[in-house]
This record gives structure tokens, C-alpha cells and sequence, in this order.
């Protein structure tokens, strides 16, 4: 391939993390439907990328970052949009890069750890660190002008939990927390693209955006965030990772 540069492949669950991108987008063509998703193959900051709505949940994202990888020929995937905070640290609107995520719900035990995937000895899958490096960078050129309220958000690096479960009442945030004491936050489609990008042996990345606290009433901060929030910080952290439109070098 020499010096031409690879694919990235875009994942959200919501059309609405995802309508800002596809604003910014120049497109190579009409989107491209399989397995009832529509693919949007085009340039960002002038590099090839192909994003996808999954809708939500771990299946959803694993069929989509599949295609991406078997029929794109993607060589990263960045899976973003909103999570349920899980740290006391995190307020609504800060962003959140995976440093590795770890599936919370789980469990082939006593066949197997709980929480390890079954068959691939691995339970915590890391991201790839120069797309860490490059996402928290954007992360910060982005934050540095965003404002919630008063409020300047933060970028957080660590660990993510990802599980088929949407964490709004406070026993079944405990027991994500049981289950990755270590988590940052928690969504439902992250750790899934991480375990196809782990089998493909392609680089991923993960940024999210705060919409709510993972606890009661989180269902109502999300709808909240998802109309105000999700596009919006989507959009700036990816134009701060791929850089201005046409000629723009970007980052990772
Ligand atoms: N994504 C955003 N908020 C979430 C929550 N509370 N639980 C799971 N996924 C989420």
C-alpha cells in the first residue's frame, strides 16, 4: 500500500452521535446498506474514513465492525459517542478515553473467569496507544473551547466497561462497579468492537462523551445529552482528530 494512507472506520450506536460527522463528511457515494445499517464511506480532514449508526448493543457493534474490517478493508476502528459516568470524578459532558475495556457482563464461569472471553484468554482488551494518544489530544483541542454552563469539560483516560445493559438505577450500577471496580464509565457497544478489532489484529480506539451518571434517572440525561451534546462532541473531537477539511494533516 506504501505511503497511501488506510481507512478509518467510524462507529456510533445513535444516528444522532453520528449526524454531525456525516455533516462534515465529503462522501465518495451513496450510502452503502447492509445488515439493515447504512455505511457512509468519505473523507474527514481529507482521510479516508467509513462510518456506520451500529444502533445499540455489543452484537450490533461487532456486525458492524466486522463489515468495516472484511469489506472496507479498515486498518483502525474508533468506536464513540455518549456513557453512563460510573467515576464520582466525571460530570456530564467531560470525555472519557479508553484506555482498555472490559466486557461487565460476561460470564462463562466456572468454565471459564467471569468476564473473560471464552476461548481468547483475554478479559481487559487494550486500545491501541498511539490512538489513545491521539484521541485524549483531541479530546483537549476540542475541550479547551467547549463550555457546559460555566463549566470547561475534562478528558479522562482509563477503563471502560461495556455490557448489553443500559445503567439506570443504582443496584445495577453497583454491579457494573462489582464487576470493573476500575471503570470510568459504561456503555454498550465499546468492548465488542474491541473483542472483532482484537480477532482481526486492527487497531481501535474509543472516546466517549458523559451523558449521565449510569444511576436513576439516567434514561432522562441521556435523551437530554443525546439531543444536545452527542453530534456536537462527536463531530469536534473527530474534525480535532482528522484535522480541517482537505489537506489537513490530523493526528495517530
Ligand atoms: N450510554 C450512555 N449512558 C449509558 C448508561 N447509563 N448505561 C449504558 N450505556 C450508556
Amino acid at each position: 500500500m506504501g505511503d497511501e494512507v488506510q481507512r478509518t472506520g467510524i462507529i456510533t450506536a445513535m444516528p444522532e452521535e453520528l449526524a454531525g460527522v456525516l455533516e462534515a463528511l465529503e462522501p465518495e457515494g451513496p450510502a452503502i446498506a447492509w445488515g439493515r445499517r447504512a455505511y457512509h464511506a468519505g473523507r474527514l480532514g481529507g482521510q479516508p474514513v467509513v462510518c456506520a449508526a451500529a444502533r445499540i448493543g455489543k452484537v450490533a457493534a461487532a456486525a458492524t465492525a466486522t463489515e468495516m474490517i472484511v469489506r472496507f478493508g479498515i486498518e483502525r476502528l474508533v468506536v464513540t459517542g455518549l456513557a453512563g459516568g460510573l467515576s464520582d470524578a466525571l460530570a456530564v459532558g467531560d470525555v472519557v478515553v479508553a484506555t482498555g475495556l472490559v466486557q461487565h457482563d460476561l460470564d462463562a464461569s466456572p468454565l471459564f473467569p467471569a468476564r473473560e472471553v471464552p476461548m481468547l484468554g483475554v478479559t481487559r482488551l487494550a486500545a491501541d496507544p498511539g490512538l489513545v494518544d491521539a484521541l485524549a489530544a483531541a479530546g483537549e483541542a476540542f475541550c479547551a473551547d467547549a463550555r457546559l454552563g460555566a463549566e470547561r469539560p475534562r478528558v479522562w483516560r482509563g477503563l471502560v466497561a461495556t455490557g448489553d445493559r443500559f445503567v439506570a438505577t443504582t443496584p445495577s450500577r453497583a454491579a457494573v462497579l462489582e464487576a470493573v471496580p476500575e471503570a470510568l464509565c459504561v456503555e454498550m457497544e465499546g468492548a465488542a468492537v474491541a473483542q472483532v478489532a482484537y480477532e482481526y489484529g486492527v487497531r481501535f480506539g474509543v472516546v466517549r462523551t458523559i451523558s449521565d451518571a449510569a444511576g436513576a434517572g439516567a434514561e432522562e440525561l441521556f435523551g437530554q445529552s443525546l439531543g444536545t451534546l452527542a453530534g456536537a462532541w462527536t463531530v469536534g473531537i473527530l474534525g480535532a482528530l482528522f484535522g480541517p477539511p482537505r489537506g489537513g494533516t490530523g493526528a495517530g
